[in-house]
């Protein structure tokens, strides 16, 4: 991808909970907003509350919100926005359907790879813990799966690098760093 420039695309943030998607995000929009560009972070916690309420954590109810997602980080898009969307969004089939509506040319994905054990021991929200004890299901890592990646346009290990520097990997893997 070029220069960051007006021009909306989507930056498209896949991992497990507690990888880091929205740290990373937040980041990578207050250095973009630097340069002055239009940033819009599509959070799957945010949009859970409102917009996609009424679904669950079945593939189904999953694939329904990352469609959702989509549909709402194309119609940002073409208003010329960066949209960093941050979901698990777990299923290959799912991220592959987001890239199509958004339009691969304007689509980055980037997979933030840490071990389930890292992100366990995090456990930001407590939903781990709640998970192990059986108190929710479908819980992605424990006992939903999490499709690897197959060709993200990036990748960063969460538990190898400070969140400075991740983010300044990942800037200069998306963009040439001379800006
Ligand atoms: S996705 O799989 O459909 O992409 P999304 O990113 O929107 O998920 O939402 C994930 C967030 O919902 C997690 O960060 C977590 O806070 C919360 N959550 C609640 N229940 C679950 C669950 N069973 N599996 C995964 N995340 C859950």
């Amino acid at each position: 991808m070029d220069l960051p420039d007006q021009r909306g695309f989507v930056i498209w943030f896949t991992g497990l909970s507690g990888a880091g998607k929205t740290t990373l995000a937040q980041k990578l929009k207050s250095r973009l907003e630097r340069q002055g560009l239009n940033v819009y972070l599509l959070d799957g916690d945010v949009l859970r509350t409102g917009l996609n309420a009424d679904l669950g954590f079945s593939p189904a109810d999953r694939r329904e919100n990352i469609r959702r997602a989509a549909e709402v980080a194309r119609l940002l898009v073409e208003e010329g926005y960066c949209v960093l969307a941050t979901f698990i969004s777990p299923f290959h089939a799912d991220r592959q359907k987001a890239r199509q509506i958004i339009g691969a040319h304007r689509f980055k994905e980037v997979y933030l790879k840490c071990p389930i054990a890292i992100c366990e021991s995090r456990d930001v929200k407590g939903l781990y813990q709640k998970a192990r004890a059986g108190l929710i299901s479908d819980f992605t890592g424990i006992d939903s799966p999490y499709e690897v990646p197959d060709h993200p346009e990036v990748v960063i290990a969460t538990d190898q690098l400070p969140v400075e520097e991740a983010v300044n990997k990942l800037y200069d893997e998306l963009f040439d760093s001379n800006g």
